[in-house]
């Protein structure tokens, strides 16, 4: 492939790139998408002069900076008024009709006040050069590398290469807009950093802010922020928009993403009754917004209105009633999850928060409460946004009357009352108690869900119908329900309990990968059970291994092998596993005998594009000869397989003093 195909393959990826993540709308299955990125990593490995900062390959997350450089606008970065209301908003038009009489028959733009992170964007000759954060308004940080890791943000414009010849691009275009983290994807982060036992993050603004401020590329690159643009900061050479409806227009043309909520009004009181719908529609939107803003459309206009302040005279922020009250919170209480993990929330006076009835916000962990220093019986500041779950912000510490009350955390399950327990390196506490009934049902349900023992017919209903009639008090239970016993239960025809009995039938067969991730200890996941039924061949053999052993799995830290060590030690866990055997639920693993080989016991790391070879074959080439491949560099690695552009692997290997080889090398060794 010459150098020319190599750009068309560029534009190719970066075409539909653009139609998965901007425009949702995807012309090419995920599989054929991966086919022609591993053909451009494949190119660059060959060609590493021809990889320049557009291309694909680089959103991947570059190598972690020491710090962040200052930018400095090309032209003030603006702030806005606020309007409260219909009357703010006509008073506002009053006042610049006063100023340019124009202004009468102006027509208006309404557009979402997305709560993120205001962001610049410069581009020269159509590429992407420099980001930045907003800062003082004069002067931001240089945020480039995180930002490249945006997949919503182009690298080159404009994306449609066939818009090149009727569209204008001048030489350097400054644009504006607003980096967030869309509601989804800030409540799915969440979940997850609370069953791994993390510090969730409080709101989706601060995780946009915070995952964009910070110096590693690849941590931005894990989170799935995306932006909306609205505004031309500044150009050089080339022709632009001259109202705000052609500069959306005109952005969207070359790729941008751009809200598709706005809308252009002959007059203010449309646009005005158009922001009102938005009060009670915020809802729906997929990210925060805390108002529209409303703008003159005409840009002549609008410059020649100036600003006062920071604010320009030709638009305003008409914001939403605030979604934060106070209350006061009446008890602190405990609530247990899948994990055993356990959450604080607090049972609030019911207040209306944006239309909705409010009794109940996290209080995220115990941390948040201490240094918060939350009481019981304080006056409280509750946020609602969107369909984050109500939070609490914090204490009105001057409506204190003294009577309120400091939270100890429980030292006991509130549910089971079995001694709680911390890991080293977490913020939760958990009850590691299988059989606690507030775990049952969260337990149940996670053995039967899809991804762990896939047991068709057995949904939450019916999960907590039979742990609420006694049939079952752990997941070893489901395999010895009877059919006269689920028929004695509401809703169960023949069918339906046949169906189920079925379903657990065909779950014996189900592998040991499965069962392990299944029966829900701490910190094994699918991607551990995996390793661990690669090196036992059952559940006895694995509740046999000592942590030391343990610790000597790839991937198994002190932490987890603890974890292990200490479910199997465990008096309710030993019976289920008895039952679960009893009932035929005992999976074998065929434990592949290792190859000898030159590799034996030696683990490697594979960092950035080889030159010959792919990821999966570098891995079954080290698997061959008897070695072993794991995602991170620790001091266990014996060797970091370097390629072309690594990423931060490269770094942490030189600190730790790992050895570093090339794929030469690599082959060289095998044959040792
Ligand atoms: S226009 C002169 N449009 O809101 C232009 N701002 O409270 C001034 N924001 O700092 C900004 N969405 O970060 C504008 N569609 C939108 C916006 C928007 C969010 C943010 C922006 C600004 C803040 C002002």
């Amino acid at each position: 492939m010459n150098k020319k195909q190599y750009e068309e393959l560029k534009e190719k990826i970066h075409f539909h790139n653009y139609r998965y993540h901007v425009l949702d709308t995807p012309l090419i299955s995920d599989a054929e998408y991966d086919k022609l990125m591993n053909e451009l990593k494949r190119l660059e490995a060959d060609h590493q002069d021809w990889i320049s900062p557009d291309s694909p390959s680089q959103r991947a997350g570059a190598a972690p900076l020491e710090k962040f450089e200052k930018v400095r606008h090309p032209a003030p970065i603006l702030s806005l008024a606020n309007a409260f209301g219909a009357e703010d908003a006509r008073a506002w038009r009053e006042r610049v009709i006063k100023i340019d009489e124009r202004v009468e028959k102006a027509k208006f733009v309404v557009e979402p006040k997305i709560d993120g992170l205001s962001i610049v964007l410069h581009y020269e000759n159509g590429l992407f050069v420099q980001g930045a954060t907003r800062g003082d308004g004069e002067v931001g940080e240089d945020i480039t590398a995180n930002l490249r890791t945006i997949k919503t943000i182009p690298l080159k414009i404009p994306v449609n290469s066939e818009q090149s010849s009727v569209i204008s691009i001048p030489k350097k275009l400054v644009i504006r807009g607003e980096a967030y983290l869309p509601i989804k994807e800030f409540d799915e982060l969440n979940r997850k950093l609370e069953e791994a036992g993390e510090k969730t993050y409080l709101n989706p603004r601060n995780t946009a802010a915070g995952s964009l401020r910070q110096l590693d590329p690849t941590l931005t690159a894990s989170r799935p922020l995306t932006i909306l643009v609205y505004q031309i900061i500044h150009s050089e050479g080339g022709k632009l928009p001259s109202s705000q409806w052609e500069t959306l227009e005109y952005l969207k043309a070359l790729g941008f993403p751009v809200s598709d909520v706005a809308k252009r009004f002959n007059n203010l009181d449309s646009a005005v009754a158009y922001t009102e719908t938005w009060n009670t529609g915020r809802d729906q939107l997929p990210y925060e917004a805390d108002g529209m803003v409303i703008k003159i459309d005409d840009l002549n206009l609008a410059n020649e209105l100036g600003f006062v302040g920071k604010d320009p005279r030709s638009a305003i922020a008409f914001k939403f009633p605030a979604r934060e009250v106070t209350t006061t919170l009446q008890e602190i209480r405990v609530n247990v999850g899948r994990t055993g993990v356990l959450t604080p929330y607090a049972v609030l006076e019911p207040v209306e928060i944006g239309g909705v009835i409010v009794e109940r916000a996290t209080l995220h962990n115990f941390d948040f409460i201490e240094e918060k220093d939350i009481r019981a019986g304080d006056r409280v500041l509750v946020k609602r946004a969107g369909e984050v779950i109500p939070y609490v912000i914090g204490p009105v510490v001057d409506a204190r009357t003294g009577k309120e009350k400091k939270f100890k955390p429980p030292t006991t399950c509130p549910t089971c009352d079995q001694a709680v327990e911390h890991f080293e390196g977490e913020v939760a506490w958990y009850c590691v108690n299988a059989a606690c009934p507030a775990q049952l049902v969260r337990n149940v349900e996670h053995f039967v869900s899809r991804g762990a023992m896939d047991i068709g017919g057995l949904g939450i209903k019916i999960v907590e119908q039979l742990i609420e009639s006694g049939l079952v008090k752990d997941v070893a239970d489901l395999f010895t329900l009877k059919k006269e016993a689920l028929l004695k239960l509401d809703g169960f025809a023949d069918k339906k309990a046949e169906n189920l009995l079925n379903g657990l039938e065909q779950a014996k067969a189900q592998s040991l990968k499965r069962l392990l991730g299944a029966l829900g200890i701490h910190g094994v996941g699918e991607v551990m059970a995996g390793d661990l039924s690669k090196v036992f061949s059952d559940l006895d053999a694995l509740s046999k291994a000592s942590a030391d052993e343990l610790q000597k799995i790839d991937g198994v830290g002190p932490n987890i092998a603890e974890s292990i060590v200490d479910w199997f030690g465990r008096a309710a866990n030993q019976k289920i596993l008895k039952k679960l055997k009893a009932a035929k639920v005992w999976p074998h693993a065929e434990i592949k005998e290792k190859k000898g080989g030159a590799f034996n016991d030696l683990t490697f790391v594979i960092t950035g594009t080889l030159p010959a070879f792919s990821r999966d074959d570098a891995k079954a080439f080290i698997e061959d000869h008897g070695g072993k491949v794991t995602d991170s560099v620790s001091k266990k690695t014996s060797y970091l397989l370097l390629g072309v552009e690594p990423g931060s692997k490269f770094e942490k290997a030189k600190s730790l003093g790992v050895k570093i080889i090339s794929e030469d090398e690599l082959k060289k060794l095998a044959k040792k």
